[in-house]
Formats: C-alpha cells, sequence, structure tokens
C-alpha cells in the first residue's frame, strides 16, 4: 500500500475501485458461490497500470508492512449487546524491520480510537495517533507515530469500540435465532472485515498468534477460533489463546446461548439447544473426516476441531474458522445429504489454514485447493459416484459461468490490471481450480499427485504461497520430471488462459445422466409423473433433474411436478434452491408464495442471491424482488444485505 499512496494514484485508483465494487455488487447475484467479498478485492487490483502491477503485493490493506510486523494480539473486549458494541483493547507486539520507519500504519474501519499506547516495562505511554483518509472499500488507516528509541518487538495497546455498522459482525435479537429468548453475535472476518473488529495488519500476508479476554453476559458462552474447551463453565469471563500463527481473516468469535456436543474424540459441535440434536446426527461423519484427513493429507496442525452451526443468516455454506469451522444451519436436511460442507471446511486446515494465498488473487490456492481435497475426502468417506455428482453439478456451475465472465477474468490467477476486471466470479476459484487439480492428478497418478500434495503442506506450513511460486515449485517436484506428461505450459494455460485448456477433465455421473434423462421423458409426455423414480435419487440427482427440464414447460405440467414430488416444499436447501431459481426464470407464479418463503427463511448467499437474481432479470418481477427484500432484509447479513441491495437497485 505504501508503494501504492506513492505513485500518485491512489485517487483515480480508488474511483475505479469504488465503481468496480458498485458492479460487482449487481454481479454477486449472477455468482452461484456467492462469494462477492472475494471478488471486490480481487476487482479492485484492476486499478493498478499494467507496469506498476504487482502480484505478489496486498493491495487491500493500508498496513506498512514493510516496516512492522505482528506477531501477536491479546485481546480485552466487552461483547455489550445492548450497545451493540465491542469495547476494550487489542495489543499488537510487532516486529519492527524497516529502521527508517517510525509510524506504524494499521487498518480499521469504523472504528472509535480512545487511545494508543506504547508498552514497555517501565509502563504504558500515551503515542500520537491519527486516521488517514477514510475508503469505501479498504476503510481508514490508523497512523501510529514511535518516539525514538521503543523497543523491538514494540507493543502497542489501542483502546477502541466498534460500530454497530461493523461490517464483520452480526448482532441478533433473539427472535433471530433458534431459541428465541437469548441475543446472539459472530464475526465473519474473511476477506477484509477483521480491521471492522480490531485494529490490525489486515493481510492474508503475515501470521499471527492471539490470546483473548472476552466478558459477556452471564449466561452466554463465548467461543473463538481457538482453544475453546468444551468443559468451560458459563460464568460470562472467557480466556482464549491461539498458538498457532493465523492470517488476520482467521480471526473469529461468536457470542450466545451456545452448548456443546461431541461427535467423536476430538470433534464436536456447538450450537443453540434447539439445534444440538439435529446437528449431532447431520454431522457424525465429522470425526471420521477428520482421521481420513490426517491420512490424506498429512497431519492436523491444530488441535480440536469443531463446528458451530449458526443462525440462518450466517452468510456463508461454513467459514473454516481454525478449530472452530462456523457453518450454515442450512445443512441440516436429516439425511446428511449436504454434508459436503463440512468436509471443506475441514480441508481448509490444509489449503488456507496451513498454506494460505498470499493475497486475494491467489484466492484459487485457497479454494480450489480445498474444493478438490473436499472431493478426495468425500470419496472415502462416502463413494466416489456420490462425489462424481457434485463434480458435475459443480462443472455446469462452471460452464455456466464461463459464459458470463470475460474473458481475462476467466484465468485461475488472472492479471487483475486490465482495468476491465468487472466479470470476476467466484466460481473460477473453486471450480477451475478444482479441475485443474484433478487434471494434474490425472495425468501424474493419484499416488504421485497425493505424494505431491503431503510435500507441498509440509514445505509451506504456516506460510504463505503466490500462484507464482506454486508454480515454481510444481515445476521443481512433478514437472521436470524426464517423462512428465504436463509441460509447464500447459500449466500457464490453466493459471493465466481464459476458459478451461482442452484437455480438461470432464466429470461424469451416471446417476446424473438418468436423472436428466428422466427429466427430459417426462417432459415429452413419454414418463408419467408418478413414476419419476425421486425417492431413489439424491438430493443432489434431484437438484440435476430440476436443472434439466425444458424451458418450454406449461405451468399446468409445472404445477403437476410440484404436487406430485413437493420441490415447494422441500426442506432440502439446495433443491430448494435449484427449483426456486426455476421458479423464478419461468414466472410459475403458483410458486411465489413458496419462493418468498425460501428467501425468508434463508440467509446464505448461494440460496437466496441467484432467486433474487432470476426474479430481477425474468424481465416482470424486478418490484417484486424488491418488495420481498425489504420484508427480509433486516434478517440478513450486512454483506448479504449490501449486495442484493445494490443489485436490485434499492439503495
Ligand atoms: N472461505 C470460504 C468462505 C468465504 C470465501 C468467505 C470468500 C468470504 C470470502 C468458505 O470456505 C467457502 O468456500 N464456503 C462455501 C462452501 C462450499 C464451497 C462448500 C460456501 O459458503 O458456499
Ligand atoms: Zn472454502
Amino acid at each position: 500500500m505504501q508503494r501504492f499512496l506513492k505513485s500518485g494514484q491512489l485517487r483515480d485508483s480508488m474511483r475505479a475501485f469504488v465503481e468496480r465494487q458498485r458492479k460487482l455488487d449487481t454481479h454477486m447475484l449472477r455468482n452461484t458461490w456467492t462469494l462477492g467479498v472475494t471478488a471486490f478485492l480481487l476487482l479492485a487490483c484492476g486499478a493498478q497500470e499494467q507496469d506498476e502491477y504487482d502480484p505478489a503485493h496486498d493491495y487491500f490493506s493500508f498496513a506498512n508492512t514493510d516496516a512492522f510486523v505482528t506477531e501477536h494480539l491479546a485481546l480485552d473486549l466487552d461483547v455489550d449487546f445492548d450497545a451493540q458494541q465491542l469495547r476494550g483493547s487489542a495489543t499488537l507486539r510487532m516486529r519492527h524491520v524497516d529502521p527508517a520507519s517510525s509510524e506504524v500504519v494499521l487498518d480499521t474501519r469504523d472504528l472509535t480510537i480512545e487511545r494508543v499506547e506504547l508498552l514497555s516495562d517501565d509502563g504504558a505511554i500515551d503515542v500520537g495517533h491519527r486516521f488517514g483518509d477514510a475508503d469505501e472499500i479498504i476503510g481508514t488507516p490508523l497512523h501510529v507515530e514511535l518516539p525514538e528509541g521503543f523497543a523491538n518487538p514494540v507493543e502497542i495497546r489501542i483502546t477502541y469500540a466498534t460500530s454497530p455498522k461493523s461490517t464483520a459482525l452480526q448482532w441478533l435479537p433473539p427472535q433471530l435465532t433458534a431459541g428465541g429468548k437469548h441475543p446472539l453475535m459472530f464475526s465473519q472476518s474473511q476477506a477484509i472485515h477483521a480491521r471492522s473488529w480490531v485494529p490490525l495488519q489486515d493481510t492474508p500476508a503475515l501470521r499471527l498468534t492471539y490470546e483473548a479476554n472476552i466478558r459477556t453476559p452471564s449466561e452466554l458462552l463465548a467461543v473463538m477460533s481457538a482453544d475453546n474447551d468444551p468443559l468451560t463453565p458459563r460464568g460470562g469471563v472467557y480466556q482464549f489463546e491461539m498458538p498457532q500463527p493465523i492470517p488476520s481473516y482467521l480471526l473469529a468469535i461468536a457470542v450466545g446461548n451456545i452448548y456443546f456436543a461431541p461427535l467423536g474424540e476430538d470433534t464436536g459441535v456447538y450450537s443453540e439447544p434447539e439445534l444440538l440434536d439435529a446437528s449431532v446426527f447431520e454431522f457424525a461423519d465429522t470425526q471420521a473426516m477428520l482421521d481420513q484427513a490426517e491420512a490424506l493429507f498429512g497431519p492436523y496442525e491444530w488441535g480440536r476441531y469443531d463446528l458451530l452451526v449458526l443462525p440462518p443468516s450466517f452468510p456463508y455454506g461454513g467459514m473454516e474458522n481454525p478449530r472452530l469451522s462456523f457453518i450454515t444451519p442450512s445443512l441440516l436436511a436429516g439425511d446428511r445429504s449436504l454434508v459436503s460442507v463440512i468436509a471443506h471446511e475441514l480441508a481448509h486446515s490444509w489449503s488456507g489454514n496451513l498454506v494460505t494465498n498470499a493475497t486475494w488473487r491467489d484466492g484459487w490456492l485457497n479454494e480450489g485447493m480445498t474444493t478438490y481435497l473436499e472431493s478426495r475426502l468425500m470419496e472415502v468417506i462416502y463413494d466416489v459416484d456420490r462425489v462424481d455428482e457434485e463434480r458435475v453439478l459443480s462443472y455446469r456451475e462452471l460452464l455456466l459461468d464461463l459464459e458470463s465472465i470475460p474473458p481475462e477474468m476467466q484465468a485461475l490467477a488472472p492479471r487483475l490490471d486490465t482495468g476491465n476486471a468487472d466479470d470476476f466470479q467466484g466460481g473460477i476459484h473453486y471450480s477451475k481450480g478444482q479441475l485443474f487439480l484433478q487434471y494434474l492428478e490425472n495425468a501424474f497418478g493419484r499416488d504421485a499427485f497425493d505424494d505431491f500434495l503431503s510435500a507441498y503442506f509440509n514445505e509451506f506450513a504456516f506460510r504463505t504461497i503466490t500462484s507464482e511460486r506454486f508454480l515454481d515449485y510444481l515445476d521443481a517436484e512433478l514437472l521436470q520430471g524426464a517423462d512428465s506428461p504436463v509441460s509447464r505450459a500447459q500449466v500457464e494455460a490453466w493459471l493465466y488462459q481464459p476458459g478451461l485448456p482442452e484437455d480438461a477433465p470432464i466429470p461424469r455421473s451416471k446417476t446424473l445422466d438418468s436423472a436428466e434423462a428422466a427429466a427430459i421423458a417426462w417432459a415429452r409426455d413419454d414418463l408419467p409423473t408418478r413414476e419419476i423414480p425421486l425417492a431413489e435419487w439424491s438430493p443432489q440427482a434431484t437438484v440435476h433433474f430440476i436443472n434439466s427440464l425444458p424451458m418450454d414447460l406449461p405451468a399446468e405440467d409445472l404445477l403437476v411436478l410440484d404436487k406430485t414430488l413437493g420441490f415447494s416444499v422441500t426442506n432440502n436447501a439446495e433443491i430448494g434452491r435449484a427449483w426456486f431459481i426455476q421458479v423464478a426464470k419461468r414466472r410459475f407464479e403458483a410458486a411465489y408464495p413458496y419462493l418468498e418463503k425460501h428467501l425468508v427463511r434463508y440467509g446464505r448467499g448461494r440460496l437466496i442471491a441467484p432467486v433474487y437474481r432470476a426474479l430481477a432479470e425474468n424481465g416482470e418481477d424486478l418490484g417484486l424482488a424488491r418488495e420481498i427484500f425489504e420484508k427480509a432484509r433486516s434478517t440478513y447479513h450486512p454483506v448479504i444485505d449490501a449486495g442484493i441491495g445494490q443489485a436490485l437497485g434499492t439503495d
């Protein structure tokens, strides 16, 4: 960021940045993965001039990490539900790495800073601080000038409070929780929201250990991405320690009427008591997943692995907060059919949490690698057929994404300096990334590729990595082999070229083929509605059946289908998602009351954003989409509210 400021391009770049974000918010609706936040970040890179662009540089942080490097964070915070505020202090221990600089620059957003102190053996002294210019996306830099002779490492304590508007925190009133009696709050720091609840160097380029003292109302429990002890008594004072160094986006906290139930020896689940039994049933395979993951990818470096099942407004399927993945309750389908999300979040313990993308531009190294590991894990725990179904669904979503993403944004590691980066889609990082690794596995054979992966996790453990460094490592370890079936140029095509290479693997699934055939036969009246073998299908096959229905079906036929198969009243969130996208696209108005229920029931972006988008784009129902949104938005997370609001043009 420093270099960026010096280049004098900040204002122009930022204007372009904000403009892109606006456009991107619209695209969030189009993005089936609904991971718009990462996308905002990536798009911002587009503001750079070609010759200035440094793929290893984090353009989304003000922190001067070339002068000071945070090693440890100590939090001391009161959780005030009435004021919707965290209040207290953050103490940063930083190594001073550039003698020429005596100013620390931290990231903040919407924080009130009361005092900044330099700590030493002699006590604490106040030091000067000032805010720099606020930026709509990156936040506000906090400049702290240190007096001469400060120690190295230096310790500074910032006394501060968060705003109720904090983009990382959602404060839920009792009525938006399962129990309805206690409030609940949770954080979502990825990608650049940690700065809205802790003043710090908010970049994945650095890692820090942390400890925390948290005070809450006495009847509530606090949990963090740290050493939660399942036996912790309630009482309103909680202490945490995170001894493994993590990037700032993995800082996490939740406070609520939360209880614990064990799943296995090293695994368990936290949730409100009302969801605990359902969670224990749904996620019963978590311990087996952990055991198998260790066998496949190497040692699990984090101690326990627990889940926290949050209320429906949690904006993602899951978030890989270390030791404690945060999970959407929309996975509670009652049949364990959606637990690939758990495999995904667990797999991040290697790809992402252990080996971390250097900047958000290298997000495929977190998400594509994790999606690949997820599928490997799911194969061992369940079976190949089930995973092939998920591979095909993900591939189909990728093909759809590729239809709308401009070519220069289709690379896995795009040079985001073209100034025309508006259409970045998270699906590239996930599905194309997964396919690329599947391609390497096919080419080198599973055994050799598994050895490569274990060595990779070992080599880069607790470090960050750029796409370029990955390429060099892959080159040295595999591509240089005398009879390597893959050349460096072929790998570069995946990383830097649009679309999919001609020899990209094409996932196949027999069960999905027959669901597709059934959809076509039914539409042609060759298969009576009652004979559609829904009971024999997985929810994934049902999703594919719905996606495969021809566009020109009369409403009467859809009505018969819905009445017979019960799509509108499904309890499976993914079937509901697929169905209501079709309902909105086709203007199948008989199901609109159920569509509205779906949009109120769920807050996870993936489940609702594409339904709003289909309504907004069907030529008639933008008004209806806005109406439903107005009713539902108070229950949505700030990130989802902002994304959908902008896309529907209501803000
Ligand atoms: N780390 C992501 C969620 C995320 C990405 C949050 C970017 C903010 C910015 C998480 O691991 C994830 O990928 N969640 C997916 C799960 C799915 C792909 C199995 C989701 O929420 O849909
Ligand atoms: Zn992920």
